[in-house]
């Protein structure tokens, strides 16, 4: 009989030519399950996804719920549809009251195109400014302020008007203008090997985008839910942005996503002409009633508050000559090895060893640690073991 790994690589487009190919049969908390009863704990998250770990019954118990009232309905913004009602409010009411209309979308690159959309409507302006080294998502307005030509040449033409800046360097905030509708930013940056600002550059940043009349949209679909140790990351920073973009762990498993601004400039997109931004299936119920049960539960079971001791201990343990450098904020972390060949070797590794880890988009040279929030030390202690083990294996 044909395997599902065949089958996978027969019918199933591909995006790279190495799958990861682990064949997880279940998943719950922090380990996925294989076929043969094997665990892994899970450091990746599903990619920023299960900060409250996998299946949390507080979820379960929402879908459950959900399903015996209706799946969808219609497109969004027509019907008053409770889960999606409640789940704003909820939202708004963790976030800064400058940040207090959320437009439900489906996942990540959606809230990036959104937010660029809306910028360019209230400012009437079309420059955007972007870094060096982000990633926003795959569609082509995401596409257009990634920050790596590689992934972007066989792909022109994308969108005009858009100028990139070195992040974290004060210099370049120069290319912000009375010209720019909006500055695109991770507050801190994933895909580039984790890289956290400082905030004086984080204030200045959004100084200027004030100074100038420019929308400051800050991206934390990687970040936000507590993973950098506070529930939303520009909170390290005593700044708000004007466009809050979300995802991943919004909806604790669930696809959904959403950009999130000051009411009165998210009212342009309903008249002149009306629906200037449209999605069927955005805010899905189900997925708006897993968002909900997920950030309750990060607030009523306190996650968010141990984070930044979880990362200390990481940090702590992993002590090893190849080890360049452990980077991050709370527990989105890299660990920094010398080249991609490591890098394989240790990932192959750990998951032989039932660790789960793995690398970043536009950085391959380091090691990908971002464990659910619910992690314990002594799972800490244990995963950190396993990778010390995989780098001894290697030296
Ligand atoms: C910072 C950031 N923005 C946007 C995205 C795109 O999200 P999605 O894959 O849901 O489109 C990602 C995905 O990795 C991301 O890390």
């Amino acid at each position: 009989m044909i395997s599902h790994k065949e089958l996978f690589l027969l019918n199933n487009a591909q995006t790279s030519t190495s799958p990861n190919f682990l064949e997880i049969e279940r998943a719950e908390g922090l380990y996925l399950y294989d076929k043969e009863g094997k665990s892994y704990m899970d450091l990746v998250s599903g990619f920023a996804v299960s900060n409250i770990g996998h299946r949390h019954p507080r979820v379960l118990d929402a879908i459950m719920g959900q399903l015996d009232k209706y799946l969808h309905l219609t497109v969004y913004g027509e019907f008053v549809q409770s889960p999606m009602v409640l789940f704003a409010q909820k939202l708004i009411s963790v976030l800064p009251e400058e940040l207090n209309n959320v437009y439900f979308v489906n996942s990540g690159t959606e809230a990036t195109e959104g937010a660029l959309k809306l910028a360019k409507r209230y400012t009437g302006r079309t420059g955007i400014v972007a870094c060096y080294n982000s990633y926003h998502g795959s569609t082509h307005g995401a596409l257009s302020v990634m920050g790596n030509e590689d992934y972007k040449q066989k792909y022109r033409p994308l969108l005009p008007d858009v100028s990139f800046m070195h992040f974290g360097l004060e210099e370049d905030l120069e290319l912000i203008t009375t010209s720019t509708a909006c500055v695109i930013v991770e507050t801190v940056q994933g895909e580039a090997g984790i890289r956290v600002p400082s905030a004086a550059y984080m204030q200045k940043l959004r100084a200027k985008c004030t100074e100038t009349g420019t929308l400051l949209i800050l991206d934390e679909i990687q970040a936000a839910f507590g993973r950098t140790g506070k529930l939303f990351a520009f909170e390290n920073y005593g700044i708000v942005p004007d466009i809050l973009l979300l995802a991943k762990a919004l909806g604790g498993g669930m696809p959904i996503g959403a950009f999130v601004a000051n009411r009165e400039v998210m009212g342009v997109l309903k008249e002149n002409p009306i629906l200037g931004h449209i999605t069927t299936f955005g805010g899905h119920p189900i997925s708006s009633v897993a968002g909900l049960a997920s950030l309750n539960v990060i607030i009523d079971e306190n996650l968010v508050e141990p984070v930044n001791e979880k990362g200390r201990l990481f940090r702590e343990l992993l002590v090893h000559p190849l080890i360049r450098e452990v980077r991050g904020a709370g527990l989105m972390m890299c660990i920094q090895l010398d080249s991609f060949e490591q890098v394989e070797k240790v990932s192959k590794l750990c998951a032989a060893d039932g660790v789960v880890i793995d690398w970043f988009l536009h950085c391959e040279t380091a090691l990908r640690v971002a464990p659910p929030l619910i992690i314990t030390e002594e799972e800490i202690r244990i995963a950190c073991k396993v990778i010390l083990k995989a780098l001894d294996a290697i030296n």
